[in-house]
């Protein structure tokens, strides 16, 4: 049997642990406002290569590289004056800059995948920031599943995924916001949305003054895992704008619906459901249901990332 990570809750002592085995190149599973992720120390190339291994990736692509603080971030990508905006608007928060990566920066070749970018985000979770600054080191972290399953918001879903596979699971309970970072590439002009996430474009754009270019999904060369048209599946099948549920089918809710199985947020309230997403989909990805049914959520705000991420779990699978 392989050795089960160990689940600690949030503590000094436990944040201490946790840095330790960052420093020494094992993967650490820590909770941030959108999703727990599977954290590597990102100068150590061995350390990278095993969070692809643990997910079971099927490429190498790049990594979002985690700081506690904008002026870390500087050391790793140069910031432009439009980069700087947004870090001072957005960090802490759901927020991934691209950004010309620094030469001196130290960091694996692997973490962002040979390209001459770099993705980068300060967590507004303190115990992430806390545990980054104990750990002195950038932090490199995907989601911590399985690669193309759904997103873990809380430690359980960790354990049930990669238990055997990480060294310790932080628990900080449930993640605020439950949707992956926004991952904007700062290095256009106009910056473009290469996935929508817990940041909106609208407020991107109110900070910036400018329209955003949303980049397309494509599966030949997608720029980031998110944009694969198949992604953050349930193992059942998923049909999106349901009104009601087919026999066998499991219903998501949003707004009223006494029909459904669990709602995603009975008052309507698109943060909620964005919290409820991932928690409520591995929930009705279990018997008796043999398929999931979601009610249509609005095309606004968090209703964007939402359906970015119902329409990946409802494509056909390759
Ligand atoms: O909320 C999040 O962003 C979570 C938590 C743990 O922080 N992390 C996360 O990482 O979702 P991951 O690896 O699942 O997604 C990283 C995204 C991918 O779509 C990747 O292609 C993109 O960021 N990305 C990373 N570096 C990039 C770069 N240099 N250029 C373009 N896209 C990049
Ligand atoms: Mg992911």
């Amino acid at each position: 049997m392989p050795k089960m990570a160990r689940v600690l809750p949030i503590s000094p002592e436990n944040i201490a642990k946790a840095a330790q085995a960052l420093q020494a190149g094992q993967l650490v599973a820590f909770p941030t406002e959108t999703v727990y992720g599977l954290g590597a120390d990102a100068t150590n190339d061995r350390a990278v290569a095993s969070i692809f291994e643990a997910k079971g990736r099927p490429r190498f692509n790049p990594l979002i590289v985690h700081v506690p603080d904008t002026e870390t971030a500087r050391g790793l990508a140069d910031f432009s004056p439009m980069a700087e905006t947004l870090a001072a608007r957005f960090w802490p928060g759901a927020l991934s800059l691209v950004a010309p990566l620094r030469k001196d920066s130290n960091l694996s070749l692997l973490v962002s995948a040979g390209l001459e970018t770099v993705a980068v985000r300060v967590p507004a979770v303190e115990s992430a920031r806390n545990l980054l600054r104990a750990a002195g080191i950038p932090i490199a972290a995907p989601s911590a599943n399985t690669s193309g399953r759904i997103s873990p918001t809380t430690a359980q879903h960790v354990a049930a995924e990669l238990g055997d596979r990480v060294a310790i699971i932080l628990d900080g309970g449930p993640c605020g916001i439950g949707l992956e970072s926004t991952v904007l590439d700062t290095t256009t002009a106009p910056p473009a949305i290469l996935r929508e996430g817990g940041v909106t474009a609208e407020s991107i754009e109110a900070a910036l003054g400018v329209a955003l270019t949303v980049a397309a999904s494509n599966d030949h060369a997608p720029q980031s895992p998110g944009m694969l048209t198949s992604h953050y599946a349930p193992a059942r099948p998923l049909r999106m704008n349901a009104t009601t549920a087919n026999p066998g089918e499991g219903l998501l809710g949003f707004g009223p619906a006494p029909k459904a199985i669990r709602n995603l947020s009975p008052a309507g309230d698109l943060g909620e459901a964005a919290a409820n997403l991932f928690a409520d989909l591995r929930m009705l990805d279990t018997p008796p249901w043999t398929g999931i049914a979601v009610m249509p959520i609005p095309e606004t705000g968090l209703g964007r990332a939402i359906n970015d991420r119902l329409r990946r779990a409802a494509a056909p699978r390759n």
